[in-house]
């Protein structure tokens, strides 16, 4: 079993080759199974919204008997849901939602807060436990993408777009898999192999792209028009927060983490979209296909593969 490796990526020959930062390795069938598929046959990445939302634990007065049973999803937007989680110290209530489309909001922190805030106004006296963010993938017609990868030679596989029902869908997916890699046929799992694309579904891609391009067009002109010039500027950015500006006329993300200051290309490695500073997790996101990497640069989600450049 090899773990921790980043994969860069894959050759659909016999056997499937699959590169990896430290070198290749070789296998019968390759399941790519991240958020995004990182190859960028088949377009995925473009057929794919991303999306953050978010979780507050809380605990509620009165404990147990105070929260209700089950799990709860609301019908309003932005969307709320709710459920328990067994804790030592009593039963917790996970208030979940808020979510947005990755890297286009100004600050996922007042998403986050919002969503605590919900929680308070909903059960008085709550108080906050933890809190964490999830990142998820739908396709325009909400149906998983699970099967062959386009002129992968029925070697390489994809699974993805599970719309936040990773615990379902996770697992259809993986039985649908399991059936293909070992020759069977699951009537049920047809309706993922076989996909008709409606009207319907084309017009929520074409609107999805639409979005991309539109996104793309205004983060560009953003970061040209940006404050300061990191060139001209010599005070690093307060502690914990991260912001574009340029050096002439290219793009600079720069943001200070533990006192470390790093300053990166803001271009992100996929297909050059200019990142955005997410003030929850600490992190640059791409608001094109939701990307993600570190302050110093690593990749953390793809479809990127390679780190930010150093500015
Ligand atoms: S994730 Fe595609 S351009 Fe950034």
């Amino acid at each position: 079993m090899v773990e921790g490796e980043r994969v860069v990526g894959v050759d659909a020959g016999k056997p499937a080759t699959v590169r990896t930062a430290s070198g290749p390795m070789t296998a019968d069938a390759v399941v790519l199974a991240t958020g995004a598929p990182i190859l960028e046959r088949g377009l995925y990445f473009a057929k794919t919204e991303v999306r953050r939302s978010y979780v507050v634990a809380m605990r509620v007065p009165g404990g147990e008997d105070a929260i209700p049973r089950g799990m709860y999803l609301s019908i309003e937007r932005p969307t709320h849901s709710l459920r328990t989680a067994p804790d030592p110290g009593g039963e917790l209530l996970l208030v979940g939602g808020n979510g947005h489309p990755t890297g286009r909001v100004p600050s996922e922190l007042a998403y986050v807060d919002g969503l605590a805030q919900w929680g308070v106004e909903n059960f008085p006296g709550a108080v906050e436990v933890s809190r964490w963010s999830a990142q998820d993938y739908r396709s325009g017609n909400l149906i998983p993408f699970v099967g062959w990868f386009p002129r992968g030679r029925g070697r390489v596989y994809l699974a993805t777009g599970y719309n936040k029902w990773g615990m379902t869908n996770g697992v259809a997916a993986a039985l649908s898999l399991t059936a293909d890699l070992t020759g069977e046929t699951l009537d049920w799992a047809q309706v993922m192999h076989h996909r008709r694309t409606h009207p319907a579904d084309l017009a929520a891609g074409i609107g999805m792209n639409v979005r991309v391009g539109t996104t793309m067009a205004k983060v560009w002109a953003a970061a040209e028009r940006a404050e300061p010039d990191i060139a001209e500027e010599m005070s690093p950015p307060a502690e914990g927060t991260g912001h574009v500006g340029h050096a002439g006329r290219h793009p600079v993300a720069v943001s200070t983490i533990d006192g470390r200051t790093c300053a990166l290309s803001a271009v992100c490695t996929h297909l050059g979209g200019i990142v955005h500073w997410n003030d929850a997790e600490h992190t640059w996101d791409c608001p094109l296909h939701g990307s993600r990497f570190a302050p110093d640069g690593d990749v953390l989600e793809g479809p990127a593969t390679e780190s930010l450049r150093q500015a």
